[in-house]
């Protein structure tokens, strides 16, 4: 029999007669309270926090929820292949790792561990963040040949955003990803309680500060006068002034895949199309951006119906378990992203902490999968689940 990743609860079993039990919960939605308890107020009100009384991020957990599975029966699930191709790229599984920026404040390994936790996941796709605590080649090196993706948070400066899509095409980045809810932070009580915000402290600049595009707009060296550096960055890192005409630009200098991340209303999603765009991803940031937000997985149906035959659709925000990757696929996504439940894994046990949520996320999406009478992702689709319409 091939090897499957729900293959990991026998691993996870048969340690047990060994007397070994996993360091991190199976259920993966027990992270964000382990977190809560053994990380500092500051860091873990920045990963866990959302925007305004949290209404949005709530709406992405009730809207999975709502969304119950319905299982077929006596359809051989002996063998099962979760591999997928998106954007023109071979992956083990639909999911990739989230673009999540200054991951050094949860762990000093940072980027780097994540990264390599997703390319011992049989090369799970590693989306490295503009805003990530180590330069893009750093995490490049670490990775070898394994897949990455580059997010891209879209400076005001045009030198500086030519610059990042040049570095990243030479340290191998295959598909690049843009941000696009992010031209502002949105309204943040746990960090603005707190006056929380890393980048102010030069964590999370990473490329920018490496970058010569950038460097060649100070006075003075990084080192000899950091605040001049951040200001510099404080002053480019996002532009409310951008319009849809502006992505030529992008598609001028990035000839690989290019997938716009935040689209929620479907004529968003035509327009990407009409722009030349390979993507989207249905996200709602984690429901950091905007409060009183729709819930991501309540605007993907919408958006996979308007743009599914045309662009690749993906989806995060919300993402906990094996059962939701499920959800998400039948609601219309090719793939989906996960978020914080891996940096919970990295905060609590380095890079082993990020192989345990993929290994469980994978193992439980497998299982999913089969215990509902499927082999492939292809074959979930909309029929394979009831409660949408609540
Ligand atoms: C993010 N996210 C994010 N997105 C992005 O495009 N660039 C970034 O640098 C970051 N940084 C970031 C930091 C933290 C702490 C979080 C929690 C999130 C958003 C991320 O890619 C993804 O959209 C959300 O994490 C999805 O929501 P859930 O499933 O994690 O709740």
């Amino acid at each position: 029999m091939a090897k499957h990743w729900a293959d990991f609860q026998y691993e996870i079993y048969l340690g047990g007669m060994g007397g070994a039990v996993p360091r991190l919960p199976a259920d993966l939605t027990r992270l964000e309270e382990l977190a809560e308890h053994r990380l500092g107020a500051g860091p873990v009100g920045y990963v866990a926090g959302s925007a305004g009384d949290g209404s949005t991020a709530r709406a992405n957990r009730a809207a999975l929820e709502r969304h119950r599975i319905v299982p077929r029966l006596l359809r051989d699930v002996s063998e099962r292949d979760l591999s997928v191709e998106v954007l023109g790229r071979a992956l083990p599984a639909p999911v990739a790792l989230a673009p999540v920026g200054v991951l050094s404040i949860v762990h000093p390994e940072a980027e780097s561990a994540a990264a390599q936790a997703a390319a011992a996941a049989q090369g799970v796709p590693y989306i490295l963040s503009s805003a990530s605590s180590t330069p893009m080649e750093q995490v490049a090196e670490v990775l070898g040949d394994a897949e990455r993706w580059f997010q891209l948070y879209w400076a005001k400066d045009r030198e500086v955003t030519r610059s990042f899509l040049e570095r990243a095409k030479a340290s191998g980045y295959s598909v690049l990803v843009v941000t696009l809810d992010t031209p502002l932070l949105g309204w943040r009580p746990r960090d603005l309680e707190r006056a929380y915000l890393p980048f102010l402290h030069g964590v999370g600049t990473a490329n920018y500060f490496s970058d010569p595009a950038f460097r060649a707009g100070l006075a003075k060296p990084v080192h000899e006068d950091p605040n001049a550096a951040v200001l510099h960055f404080a002053g480019m890192f996002g532009d409310p002034g951008k319009t849809w005409p502006d992505l030529a630009f992008l598609r001028e200098h990035w000839g690989g895949p290019i997938v716009l991340k935040g689209v929620l209303h479907p004529d968003d999603a035509r327009l990407a199309a009409d722009a030349g765009m390979d993507g989207v991803v249905v996200s709602n940031h984690g429901g950091r951006q905007v409060a009183g937000g729709v819930a991501a997985a309540d605007a993907l149906p919408q958006v996979a119906r308007a743009v599914g035959d045309r662009l690749t659709v993906l989806f995060d925000s919300g993402i906990r378990t094996g059962d939701d990757v499920f959800k998400a696929l039948a609601l219309g996504a090719e793939a989906v992203l996960l978020g914080r439940p891996y940096v919970y894994g990295l905060a609590l046990d380095g890079r082993a902490g990020v192989e345990h949520v993929i290994r469980c996320l994978l193992a439980e999406f497998d299982l999913t999968l089969a215990l509902s009478g499927h082999r492939t992702p292809a074959s979930v689709g909309p029929d394979s689940l009831v409660g949408g319409a609540g």
